[in-house]
């Protein structure tokens, strides 16, 4: 604790150094900021943010179904979140006679909001600093195993005694890539209900179209509510638990956001890597993206083809499609973000800098070779890296080679194999077969192994693929046979091996050859790639550790902020547009006209609901209408973000309630690496069109009666 409550005191010393957006900061150290936020126009304090002491606004954001963030909004439990984030649970209650998915939905009363199972909510109660107990006896002599070790007692230790006093969860995490731990002190809410989410084509408007891109006009919110027991604690599903009573909830404001206003986003990024060596964010950004962004858009060109020609594929890869598309276009963002902005070349002028203070002194030794050793590293890992990469987006992205993975442990039962696990296996793949076969379309698979495999023998030199590539001569005549010989393909015959499964098939089903491409696939991996690449890895994140220390101590007068680790930050900036290219200006928010220009029923992602139209040309917006008279739907802001954010809130200079953060723009995603408060910008959706949405459009004002509304 010593050496970090000397830090802490020299940091104070020091003059606001101006971030401009840039930090993903520990709500309970936010004192260190409160002067900087203030000055960039907020009205309230750290303390309001956080506190164990009294109610804040912490007490109002939670973990979202493991991946997201979410907030309260009323005394009742009420809870928003994106509609991305909430689109498993509005998929499972979607069928056909219930198209939720489609048509939306709107609990008009609590008795018809709809359990969830599965889903959690995590409230945060306090966080405390443990760095000194768990380096406790960790010497810089020990080996990396002998620390692990040692951190890990030290960790179970702590754990344990601080459970028996807390009815809270409690676990440990590292920051600062393993400098610093912190304890959580979680509380886990399982009884969580589905209130409201609009039809698709508002909250997925412009759909993967329109991801990661602005200008943007997407609804991305989801209502849910929180349940306890009668005493507020949380409680398994029943009939009997009440909705959960915040000690603090959301106020909402009416009042909408100018340009350079101050904003700030609460919630759980997941992973960033802010620290990395020049050579890291250089194989990174200039090696394996591109390589996969190739790949990849090879790939949608076939699948977009295919969907254009018959709305039952477009359907049927729509979900494969968006999954693919969300990574694709995230990645050339990075690429063309970290080369627009030399992002390597900055990375290298700080590693100059760095040496020349290593080498200043005696005591500095133990950096002396950090950064010839990731030099080093990163060039060893290259082809490793290389070879993971083509099996994963090449070879792996035949469908029919994956889908007959999922069979190769059942490949390997015998009359030794208890029949129990034998039926528990045949169950499972049967629900896998039939998800597989309603979404499958042979024509496309059969053009993107062509393509991959290609792309494959290309790109690896021989003495580094799966022994299966090697043996190919020619490409279209392989995948020929690969799709007429395997039984795959075959719906029909796969139902007939697991309808009647015994250990005896086995041998022939091993004998399949897609089954048998997979296995060389996987054997190459176990062989060549995995071991490698997980030594070298942890290898990387001890000199990272080092790296991250060495750059803490060279600058105490910069608040450093500790990567994304799917923990509560506090990140702000300001509400702004951008210039993503020279010629080009960004305004910072966008109407429902926008909506009405993109419109176009032909196309799925702009399809524009009835109701929404009627509302638009009668200007029914009542309180939620803009000052200037339009329906804002959306706003960027330069506020650091990133996947976890997703639904999270983002708050004005009062802590009152301006949006829910969704996405990032494309030009900037590099944020990830490194950020550039010129081009990094969060897209949030305006919460005025979301209560416009749930009150005019839904006519579920009385969800807006459960909230605090700040006019
Ligand atoms: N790009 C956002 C994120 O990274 C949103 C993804 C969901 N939306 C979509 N149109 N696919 O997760
Ligand atoms: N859509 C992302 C999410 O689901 C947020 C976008 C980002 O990566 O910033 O968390």
């Amino acid at each position: 604790m010593k050496r970090k409550t000397l830090l802490l005191a020299l940091l104070a010393l020091f003059p606001a150094f101006l971030f401009a957006g840039e930090g993903m900061w520990i709500p309970m150290l936010l004192q260190y900021n409160e002067k900087e936020m203030q000055e960039m126009g907020m009205k309230i304090t750290a303390e309001d943010i956080y506190s164990i002491n009294h109610s804040s606004l912490k007490d109002a954001i939670v973990l979202f179904g493991g991946g997201c963030t979410g907030e309260i909004v009323s005394d009742y439990g009420l809870l928003l979140t994106n509609h991305h984030c909430g689109y498993d649970y509005i998929q499972k209650h979607s069928s056909v006679e219930h198209d939720y998915l489609t048509k939306g939905f709107w609990a008009m009363n609590k008795g018809e909001e709809l359990p969830c199972p599965g889903l959690s909510v995590i409230f945060l109660r306090e966080m405390r600093d443990v760095t000194e107990k768990i380096l406790f006896n960790v010497t810089p002599d020990m080996t990396e195993e002998e620390r692990d070790a040692k951190i890990n007692e030290n960790m179970k230790k702590l754990i344990a005694e601080f459970e028996e006093e807390t009815p809270y969860k409690v676990s440990i995490k590292p920051f600062f890539l393993g400098n610093q731990y912190y304890m959580l002190f979680n509380e886990v809410y399982t009884d969580v209900r589905l209130v409201g989410c609009p039809p698709s084509n508002i909250g997925k408007f412009g759909g993967d179209t329109d991801n990661w891109v602005w200008p943007r006009h997407t609804g991305d919110f989801s209502i849910f509510r929180v349940y306890a027991d009668k005493d507020g604690h949380p409680a398994a599903y029943s009939k009997d638990n009440v909705p959960y009573k915040p000690a603090k909830h959301l106020d909402i404001s009416l009042k909408g956001a100018e340009e350079g206003d101050f904003a700030f986003v609460f919630g759980y990024p997941a992973r960033t890597n802010e620290y990395l060596p020049a050579v890291a964010v250089d194989q990174e950004a200039n090696l394996i993206d591109p390589i996969t962004v190739d790949l990849r858009g090879k790939v949608l060109d076939i699948y977009n083809k295919y969907q254009e020609q018959d709305p039952k594929v477009r359907i049927q890869y729509a979900s494969k499609h968006a999954g693919l598309g969300n990574g694709w276009k995230k990645w050339i963002g990075v690429t063309e973000g970290i080369n627009h902005f030399h992002g390597v070349e900055k990375k290298q002028a700080f590693e100059k800098d760095f040496q020349e203070w290593v080498m200043q002194s005696r005591s500095r030794y133990m950096y002396m070779h950090l950064l010839k050793d990731f030099e080093k590293n990163y060039k060893d890992l290259e082809p490793y890296e290389l070879a993971y990469t083509y099996l994963a987006e090449a070879g792996l992205r035949i469908e029919l080679v994956s889908f007959a993975g999922r069979f190769a442990k059942l490949s390997e039962v015998n009359k030794d194999t208890p029949q129990e696990e034998i039926e528990k296996m045949v169950a499972a793949l049967k629900t896998t077969s039939n998800a597989f076969f309603k979404d499958y379309y042979e024509p496309i698979d059969r053009e993107v192994a062509v393509m991959v495999l290609n792309e494959y023998l290309k790109a690896q030199p021989a003495d580094f693929r799966p022994d299966f590539l090697n043996d190919i001569k020619d490409v279209n005549d392989y995948v020929d046979k690969l799709f007429a010989k395997s039984m795959f393909t075959d719906e029909a015959k796969v139902n007939e091996l697991l309808d009647d499964f015994k250990p005896s098939k086995a041998k022939k089903l091993a004998k399949d050859p897609a089954l048998q491409v997979y296995q060389s696939l996987i054997g190459f991996y176990r062989e060549k790639v995995y071991d490698q690449i997980s030594s070298i890895s942890k290898d990387n994140a001890r000199l990272q550790r080092i790296y991250m220390k060495g750059q803490m101590e060279m600058h105490p007068d910069r608040r450093l902020f500790p990567d994304a680790n799917f923990t509560l930050r506090v990140t702000y900036g300001k509400v702004e547009g951008f210039k993503p290219q020279d010629g080009k200006t960004y305004r910072h928010f966008t109407t429902l006209e926008g909506i009405m220009q993109k419109e176009n029923p032909d196309i799925y992602d702009y399809v524009v609901e009835p109701r929404l139209k009627e509302l638009y040309n009668k200007k029914d917006y009542g309180r939620y209408a803009d000052k200037d008279g339009t329906m804002h739907v959306a706003f960027t802001a330069s506020v650091h973000t990133t996947g976890g954010n997703s639904g999270s809130p983002i708050l004005n200079a009062e802590g009152q309630l301006l949006g829910l953060n969704f996405d990032r723009c494309w030009e900037g995603t590099m944020s990830d690496l490194i950020y550039d408060p010129d081009i990094c910008r969060n897209i949030s959706v305006d919460i005025r069109y979301v209560l416009f949405i749930i009150d005019k459009f839904a006519g579920a004002g009385h969800l807006i009666d459960e909230m605090t509304i700040v006019e």
